[in-house]
């Protein structure tokens, strides 16, 4: 008899599904190439699952730097498309002449310098799926075009006079407010509908400092091997400034911020004074949310320790994964700062 198919949705476990029979997996906290397992960022990876299987398009809303690239890359490797081209366009990057011949192609003659005869990137991601970044960027003129190929499947060269049919899913992504931009007229509305029919929102990552330690060790982890840097740790006073930190560049910023460390640093273990001065600065009390104005080191990192033993319901081994931390540096810190590591004498505490 042949095995039915596990649903995708099974490709993601939170560790809370599986806590209690097992310890949390190395890719617990990742859903392929996107490290995460706050709240906010499991939503994500569900709403990915469930849109992976169908060629609804998906627009992807979110800040400089959340991640959006990586949540489109992953709805395609996630769908049926997989094998076929995922082919990105950054749509701010090119003019508006140059943005149309690239997405729909042209034919020799269409404008000076069209020599010969060239397919868009629409023919190219056929079968695929075509990512278009940053759509809010785009011209009238472009979005006219686009909306014909959302609702007719097909392509009209630049200078040509027959159509290709096209089976292409299309993904856009914008860290503008495209309703915004439809109220002041700038979008069209109705390309703005044909875009969003299934909506995600990539949330800042001020919003889910959970995810802070994960990231920052997931890119410890890559830029010491990369360059080849005995750097195995991130001391948990640096880590703290790390998840104190506002991070207005997201998880661009952060990532630049370790990969800049490694490169500098002589210590084995990332030190507070390896990050940038406006990380250490925030945890100071001149920024970070979470921190509050008046909080000491101490009470940053007690809170945040309590609020990921929470979150990881008193699991320590991945409390410490969590944390970015080895589980013996987590009981020294709960022993140094009187943290419980029990519920029922640690819940009920900030
Ligand atoms: N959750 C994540 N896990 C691992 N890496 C991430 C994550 N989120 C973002 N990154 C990394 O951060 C960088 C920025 O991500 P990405 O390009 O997808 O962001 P973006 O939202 O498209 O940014 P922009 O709006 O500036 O185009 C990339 O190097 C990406 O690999
Ligand atoms: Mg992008």
């Amino acid at each position: 008899m042949k095995a039915a198919t596990p649903p995708l949705r099974a490709r993601w476990q939170h560790p809370r599904d599986d806590f209690d029979r097992a310890p949390a997996r190395p890719d617990a906290c990742r859903f392929q190439e996107i490290v995460g397992a706050s709240a906010p960022m499991r939503e994500v990876f569900d709403t990915v699952t469930r849109v992976a299987r169908t060629r609804s398009t998906v627009l992807i809303q979110g800040e400089t730097g959340t991640g959006k690239e990586l949540v489109a890359r992953a709805i395609h490797a996630a769908s049926p498309r997989a094998e076929r081209a995922f082919v990105p366009v950054d749509c701010s990057a090119l003019a508006e002449g140059v943005l149309e011949s690239e997405l729909f192609g042209h034919v020799r003659g269409a404008f000076t310098g069209a020599v010969i005869d060239k397919r868009g990137l629409f023919e190219a991601a056929h079968g695929g799926t075509c990512f278009l970044d940053e759509v809010g960027e785009i011209s009238a003129c472009v979005q006219a075009k686009l909306l014909r190929v959302l609702q007719e499947h097909e392509v009209k060269r630049v200078g040509g006079t027959g159509s290709f049919g096209v089976d292409v899913r299309v993904i856009a992504a914008t860290n503008r407010d495209l309703g915004a931009l439809v109220a002041s007229g700038k979008f069209r509305e109705d390309l703005f509908y044909r875009l969003s029919v299934v909506t995600l929102h990539v949330p800042p990552l001020r919003e889910r400092r959970e995810d802070i330690a994960l990231l920052a060790t997931h890119f410890l982890r890559r830029h010491a091997a990369e360059n080849a840097k005995a750097v195995s740790d991130i001391a948990p006073e640096t880590m703290a400034r790390l998840v104190a930190y506002d991070w207005p560049g997201n998880v661009r910023e952060l990532e630049h911020a370790i990969e800049r460390a490694i490169a500098m640093t002589t210590n084995p273990v990332l030190l507070p004074g390896d990050l940038p001065s406006k990380c250490v600065e925030a945890a100071c009390g001149s920024g970070g949310a979470s921190a509050g104005p008046s909080l000491s080191l101490r009470e940053v990192v007690t809170r945040h320790v309590r609020r990921v033993l929470r979150e990881a319901r008193w699991n320590k081994k991945l409390a410490a994964q969590l944390l970015g931390i080895h589980r013996r540096t987590l009981y020294r810190l709960t022993k140094r700062y009187g943290i419980s590591l029990s519920e029922r004498e640690g819940d009920g505490r900030k």
